[in-house]
């Protein structure tokens, strides 16, 4: 049983603004509502993480003990200065999640990474427009701050999933880890196609996650034809799996020829007239679906069981607003 996982990436506060149609340039128009949440890829995945790990565990509210369950699960981020409002905003987010170990505080820095998202309720889209005023962590706060979360917590095995920020710095991570904490297995994201890089260190994980967008900018139109490519260039046994939006998703499992395994599932979209509302973190929420079902499902459930959570739940998600009871 895998007893850490830590992600690894960075935190935004996300102002959505839900609007009856796209904006033209220049205009003025009026939202219907607006909410402001904690999002970002790594700490979206662990808001659902948490549920699914804690989901049986009664948190006692008498005891001043914080419940605990394996795997613990921890953030590496970098973030403003730990006394900001952001910070306490995060932290509340987070139920379940280690910061204080993990992450880094930029203490010149009052103020998050920040996202103004325009969702259009007519289509589902979600237009993102970020700033992240803190500057990006590098492989040497990296180090410092595993080798710290390690001693802490004495950790010898577990999982360091990688949103994958700058690349370069990323694939010396993993590779630091594998030289120095061989006990943890390396999931990352190659989620924007901008990062072309990323396929450089998808060569060094267990686990590769892809998005459409990735899929598509290669040249390919259906996950299996795109996942084909992939198989050279990933490690050789290596687990790849490619979201495709409302149409579900498909994961390879690599091997020797015989031992090669699919796993496809088909839309989520519910037949009973439910609207998409939220398709932000879909993809997030995928993610932990799939690193729930590897780490604790391991010998229990199959390939095609843990891709069917992954993928349900991620269609649950956009179904609701935010993250809130998805386990
Ligand atoms: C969704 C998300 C948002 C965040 C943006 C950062 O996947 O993580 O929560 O604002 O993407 O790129």
């Amino acid at each position: 049983m895998v007893k850490h996982i830590v992600c690894v990436g960075a935190v935004y506060i996300d102002t959505i603004l839900t609007v009856l149609r796209f904006p033209v340039e220049d205009e003025k128009l009026r939202a219907t509502s607006q909410r402001r949440r904690r999002g970002g890829n790594c700490a979206n995945t662990l808001e659902v993480l948490a549920q699914l790990v804690f989901h049986n565990v009664s948190d006692d509210s008498d005891s001043s003990e914080a419940p605990t369950a394996d795997p613990q699960l921890h953030l590496l981020a970098i973030l403003p200065n730990k006394e900001s409002q952001d910070v306490t905003f995060i932290r509340n987010s987070l139920k379940n999640v280690k910061l204080t170990n993990s992450c880094i505080f930029r203490t010149d820095f009052n103020d998050a990474a920040a996202s103004y998202i325009i969702q259009n309720i007519i289509n589902s889209s979600r237009t993102i427009v970020s700033h992240n005023p803190l500057p990006e962590m590098t492989q040497d706060e990296f180090f410092a701050a595993a080798t710290e979360a390690y001693r802490v917590e004495g950790a010898t095995e577990g999982w360091y999933h990688f949103e994958g920020r700058v690349p370069q710095v990323v694939l010396h991570c993993v590779e630091y880890l594998r030289s120095s904490q061989p006990g943890f297995k390396v999931s990352v994201e190659c989620e924007k196609p901008e990062r072309t890089e990323m396929a450089l260190v998808a060569y060094h994980a267990d686990v590769v996650f892809y998005s459409k967008q990735w899929a598509e900018t290669q040249g390919c139109n259906s996950p299996v034809a795109f996942l084909k490519t992939m198989k050279a260039g990933t490690r050789h046994d290596a687990l790849l799996c490619c979201t495709w939006g409302d149409e579900g998703a498909t994961v390879l499992q690599k091997g020797s020829e015989d031992y090669e395994q699919w796993g496809v599932a088909q839309s989520w979209a519910p037949n009973n007239g439910l609207h998409v509302v939220d398709t932000i973190g879909a993809g997030d929420t995928f993610i932990a679906g799939m690193l729930y079902a590897i780490t604790c499902h391991e010998d229990d459930w199959t390939l095609q069981q843990k891709l069917e959570f992954a993928n349900e739940i991620a269609g649950r998600k956009v179904y609701q607003d935010g993250f809130a009871g998805l386990a």
